[in-house]
């Protein structure tokens, strides 16, 4: 057989070299790192800032303007991300009836947490690192709050410590969020430090012990991520499903030991049954927050805003019971209220808002969400936070 003939029998056909170039291509992990997760939305071009309709604008200007890792971290929730998904699904489950009849100019929105006036429910849930997400970080947060009266709770995870938040300026009321340390001075310190300069609450985060986020897992971050996870895995004992233990050890008791640090009320953050809601109470807790981490804890658990009205029944109005996870609109944290809510606590939504815009994006994102409560109430036939009732809504969850 001749050269040329030998060549078209064991070389590459076109088919094979392209198919070649492809699967080159695909496995390249520069091009996986450009890929996004989810097509650009609704829209043909990014809107500019006077454009902003509702909170889910904010999210493609957001996208666009961080490292996918950044984004990520943002968006992603615990393993297939099923309770991430039921959490906006279950507004859904939720119906509104109309019984009209109150202008939006008449609605009050005003209501009172542990002895505090506020201006509105709508509250900002303890979210961490957002300096990765604007240079103003938890500072820009923090005077997008105060401009718009909201009550702030700073994660213990933030890129500022409280005290530099609390002392930077703006006067917002401010909750601190603690991850308790096994060790109890840690904690002391920390809580010491927060109540000092004015920390209104003390919010303890009981949930998310033991969860990975399969987007970290995988290369999506050109190794920066997915590293990050391998070092934090304790190498001793050995831990096969790279779950941190850092967490690990949470018991009822913690409170106990917490609560004669606080001066001033103590919340614990996590709770998804009535029975949880009931031994916080046994252990010395002055509030709940309802929430699965925004999906970002157990996966395949309820939505929070399913498992709202047990927790209410068996707190009993005893304390107040606060609620977050998946809530992106007014009319969510109306139907919220409806079930028994006393505040509702946005993460995410104000995290596009910054991200996208910096401090006015998270004021303006406070802005639309407080409006569109007000239309909602309005809407509904209610005038006052008081007024809100459960006739207001129709529950159909599966
Ligand atoms: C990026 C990110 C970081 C978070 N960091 C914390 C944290 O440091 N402490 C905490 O208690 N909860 C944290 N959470 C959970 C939020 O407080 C809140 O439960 C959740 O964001 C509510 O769901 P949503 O984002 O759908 O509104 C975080 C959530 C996100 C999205």
């Amino acid at each position: 057989m001749g050269k040329i003939e030998k060549r078209w029998r064991t070389g590459m056909s076109r088919r094979e070299a392209l198919a070649g170039l492809a699967s080159f291509l695909a496995a390249s992990p520069l091009l996986h790192a450009q890929r996004d997760p989810w097509p650009l939305g609704p829209h043909r071009r990014f809107l500019g800032f006077d454009e902003m309709r509702d909170v889910f604008d904010f999210e493609p200007i957001f996208r666009a303007n961080v490292p996918l890792s950044v984004y990520d971290y943002t968006a992603h929730g615990t393993e297939s991300e099923f309770t991430l998904y039921r959490n906006r699904d279950a507004f859904g489950w939720v119906d509104l009836i109309d019984r009209g009849g109150v202008d939006a100019k008449d609605v009050d929105t005003s209501t009172e947490l542990f002895g505090h006036r506020m201006p509105s429910p709508i509250m900002l849930a303890p979210t961490a690192r957002q300096r990765t997400l604007h240079p103003d970080g938890e500072l820009g947060m923090h005077r997008a709050a105060t401009t718009t009266g909201t009550t702030m709770i700073v994660s213990n995870a933030s890129s500022f410590p409280f005290t530099r938040i609390a002392r930077a300026g703006a006067e917002g009321p401010l909750w601190f969020q603690r991850y308790a340390t096994r060790e109890m001075e840690p904690n002391r310190v920390a809580l010491g430090d927060a109540q000092e300069v004015g920390s209104q609450t003390i919010v303890v985060t009981i949930d998310q012990q033991a969860s990975y986020y399969e987007r970290d897992l995988h290369d999506r971050h050109l190794g920066g991520t997915p590293r990050r996870v391998a070092r934090r895995t304790p190498p001793n004992p050995p831990n096969p499903y790279r779950v941190s233990a850092g967490r690990l050890w949470y018991e009822w008791k913690l409170f106990d030991d917490l609560r004669p640090m606080c001066e001033v009320p103590m919340l614990a953050k996590g709770i998804l049954t009535g029975e949880g809601a009931k031994k916080c109470l046994e252990h010395g807790c002055d509030g709940i927050i309802v929430s699965n981490h925004g999906g970002r804890a157990i996966d395949y658990g309820p939505s929070s805003l399913e498992v709202l009205e047990e927790v209410v029944q068996a707190v009993g109005g005893r304390v107040p019971v606060l609620i977050d996870s998946g809530f992106r609109r007014g009319s969510d944290a109306l139907k919220a209220l409806a079930l028994g809510a006393d505040g509702v606590c946005f993460g995410r939504a104000s995290r596009w808002g910054l991200g996208a815009f910096g401090e006015e994006g998270a004021q303006r994102v406070l802005e639309i969400l407080n409006a569109e409560l007000r239309q909602a109430m309005a809407a509904a036939g209610v005038s006052s936070i008081a007024g809100i009732d459960r006739g207001i809504v129709k529950t159909n969850f599966p």
